[in-house]
């Protein structure tokens, strides 16, 4: 019986020690700029996104080290993304991976640049994959899927919606565009650049990335459903925010129940389009499910 969460340890312990080891480099330097990326980087997320890159790569028979460079951005790229989430003038929070946010250990001229620079570091990692010199196209279009995902036709246009839902009422279709963008696209991105890091065919690389869009939105709705039900301590970060603040979420717009009910029949959705792999694709089953049942 596969066991998910000893996968889940093993994969996040390995991955750090990778991520370390890229971000201690001596071209970092050191000083102010570098003390608060470490800091939001360095420890206390699930690393959901790395993780999935790896899944979807083994789901195939792929070699997990080459997809190195690749996690190691996404965790980047989704870092600074919750920098900037937290700043004030977005949704304003305090505490983030069980510490406080980036801006309040250290000030927001200082966040805003933290998150700048993981932008950009992410994209000099992936441009200076090892791999690159041996599959260029490869690594290429690696890099074209996360920036897509990253910007204004993914998780910034997202969170741009979600600015502008505050204190709106959207209906189904514009919710559900907004968490494909802001959270789905870096989730696809994750799944498909694993896969694409194994090698898939065309079919493996569209079924695998039907699977990542139905997880995807099942990860924003339990993210929503967290934000009203979960326990504070355990997520390390706020929770009752987006009553607060008026956000446009599932709960919302639908009510607890159905909103649980939504991501569950996502995550049949996302399942079904796994029917065609074999039990290498086993790690991917699993989270699917773990994404609404989790509790942080
Ligand atoms: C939180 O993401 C922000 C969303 C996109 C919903 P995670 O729940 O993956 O946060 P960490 O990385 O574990 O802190
Ligand atoms: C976060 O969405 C999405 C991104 C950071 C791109 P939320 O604002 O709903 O996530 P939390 O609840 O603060 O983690
Ligand atoms: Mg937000
Ligand atoms: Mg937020």
């Amino acid at each position: 019986m596969f066991d998910l969460k000893t996968y889940l340890q093993t994969r996040r312990e390995w991955f750090e020690k990778q991520l370390t080891s890229m971000i201690d480099r001596p071209m970092l330097g050191s000083g102010r700029l570098v003390s608060a990326m470490k800091y939001s980087l360095v420890s206390g997320g699930k690393r959901l996104r790395p993780v999935l890159c790896f899944a979807a790569s083994e789901a195939l028979g792929g070699d997990i080290e080459l997809c190195i460079p690749t996690a190691c951005a996404l965790e980047m790229i989704h870092t600074y993304s919750l920098i900037h989430d937290d700043l004030p003038a977005m949704d304003n929070d305090e505490l983030r991976r069980g510490k406080p946010t980036c801006h309040i250990a250290f000030d927001e001229a200082t966040a805003i640049l933290a998150g700048d620079a993981l932008l950009t570091l992410a994209f000099q990692v992936l441009a200076s994959d090892p791999y690159a010199l041996k599959e260029p196209g490869l690594i290429l279009r690696t890099i074209e899927i996360i920036a897509r995902a990253a910007g204004d036709q993914g998780m910034i246009e997202g969170q741009m919606r979600d600015m502008e839902s505050e204190g709106k009422s959207l209906d189904r279709i514009g919710l559900e565009n907004i968490h494909h963008l802001k959270t789905g696209a870096i989730i696809r991105a994750s799944v498909t650049t694993g896969a694409l890091l194994a090698g898939a065919e065309d079919e493996e690389f569209e079924a695998l990335d039907r699977y990542a869009s139905h997880i995807g939105l099942a990860f924003q709705v339990a993210d929503d459903i967290l934000n009203v039900t979960g326990d504070p301590a355990l997520m390390g970060k706020a929770t009752g925010t987006d009553v607060s603040l008026n956000k446009a979420t599932y709960p919302s717009l639908l009510g607890l129940e159905q909103s649980i009910e939504f991501a569950r029949e996502c995550v049949e959705s996302a399942l079904s389009e796994l029917a065609r792999f074999d039990e290498r694709a086993d790690p991917l089953r699993a989270i699917a499910t773990y994404i609404v049942e989790r509790k942080r």
